[in-house]
């Protein structure tokens, strides 16, 4: 090859590079773009959609819970709903952070619309109703008509403790799809969520028998819902004369064998928030191998919004963003307790959780903030929809997140 063509030819290249480097340079910033996260920014856009959705139900006097299938605003059963204390929780979480008396009085008036179920005996959802709203709201204000209501909501939960098991019953089983199951004592995994309940109402009451019947709750649950990688089934159904162990199943995961998506998150909120009250090492163990199930596996799919289920990986299976909302604000927690530091793993599933894919802009997905969960897929419920409990979770993050890192 003579000079001047291999002078040529490195010309060429070198123009190609730069020719290249440009036409990518705006893809880069983009990319850096989506990657920082702006929760004072994210905050207030939670206030702008929930000002709106707020008006909505304040207008219909109902509370929303999801869309249905034709893309309207499915509201909570008014007889009872586990899920109807989010949306006043996601309010008394706008009133902590932002101290705008306005969330305050709507957190107060949407959660007087449940009240009176704390008397409800016939299922466990004592906790998720009343913690998150009465149980926020009391935290906020200290108003004793709240601590009231946490105090009679509590003693009901209670009554669905038996020694025997060691556990607080779930559900029911003598109506509804339950009833088809064959089960005698069914646990779900979810119930370690109730437990932050008992624990508040033993400190605020001086009596230790709530906590005393959290604290074998999670014991129970230790013992039975976990397997040797840390993942939990389901249900437990247990033998209500012996307290053994009957069966090992599903209500809403792929199988009785799978990991389904939000049942890992419930059982690792549930141990962080044990830790809290009881600083018990265990618990935070427990935790700890949680989260280590769930990052390993958003590794794995490069992905930290996971499918509905960890055994389901076809990639067009609905994902579950409620899932990936109760474990980011639970690791938030956690990483203040732990010498592991999961704050590179918060930003990422919060960053996934704010992308365009996922964060509805004002005005739209009928105000909810996040799209994308899943409620129950054997149930054919709830598919690929936007969830309130999805938005707590997030909004709770969001402000965590604030409190821990973003505040000098
Ligand atoms: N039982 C609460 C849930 O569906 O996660």
């Amino acid at each position: 090859m003579n000079k001047n063509r291999s002078r040529f030819l490195i010309f060429c290249g070198i123009f190609i590079v730069i020719l290249y480097s440009c036409k990518h340079k705006p893809q880069i910033k983009e990319l850096k773009n989506k990657q920082t996260l702006n929760v004072p920014l994210l905050l207030s856009h939670a206030q702008k959609q929930l000002s709106l959705q707020a008006a909505e139900a304040l207008k219909n006097k109902r509370i929303p819970r999801t869309l249905t299938k034709n893309g309207e605003i499915h509201w909570t059963n008014p007889k009872f709903d586990w899920t109807e204390g989010f949306f006043p929780g996601s309010l008394w979480y706008l009133y902590r952070y932002s101290d705008d008396k306005k969330w305050m009085e709507l957190a107060d008036s949407f959660q007087t619309h449940f009240e009176t179920h704390k008397l409800n005996t016939t299922n466990h959802d004592l906790g998720f109703v009343f913690n998150c709203s009465y149980g926020n709201g009391y935290e906020l204000t200290k108003k004793d008509k709240y601590k009231q209501v946490l105090i009679t909501a509590a003693n009901s939960l209670v009554s669905r403790f038996d020694e025997k098991t060691g556990c607080i019953k779930s559900w029911d089983t003598h109506l509804g799809w339950q009833a088809k199951r064959g089960w005698e004592y069914p646990v779900i995994i979810d119930n370690m969520m109730n437990l932050e309940l008992l624990f508040k109402v033993s400190e605020l009451t001086n009596d230790p028998k709530y906590k005393k019947i959290a604290i074998a709750h999670a014991d129970t649950t230790l013992k039975n819902h976990f397997r040797s990688d840390y993942s939990s089934y389901h249900v437990i159904d247990y033998d209500p004369e012996t307290g053994k162990v009957r069966k090992r199943q599903t209500a809403q995961g792929f199988s009785d064998e799978s990991a389904w998506a939000r049942g890992q998150a419930w059982g690792l909120y549930g141990y962080t928030v044990c830790f809290r009250y009881t600083k018990d090492k265990k618990y935070l163990n427990q935790a700890n191998k949680i989260a280590n199930f769930i990052i390993d596996n958003a590794k794995k799919t490069n992905s930290y919004i996971p499918y509905w289920d960890y055994n389901v990986n076809n990639i067009h299976a609905p994902k579950d963003v409620s899932a990936a909302t109760i474990t980011v604000s639970a690791l938030i927690e956690l990483d203040g307790y732990t010498n592991n530091s999961y704050k590179e793993f918060i930003d990422h599933f919060l960053i996934d959780l704010s992308s365009e894919k996922n964060l509805a802009k004002v005005g739209t997905n009928k105000n909810f903030l996040l799209k994308h969960s899943v409620g129950s897929i054997p149930h054919d419920n709830e598919i690929d929809v936007p969830l309130n409990y999805a938005d707590y979770y997030y909004i709770e993050a969001l402000w965590r997140y604030n409190q821990k890192y973003t505040k000098s």
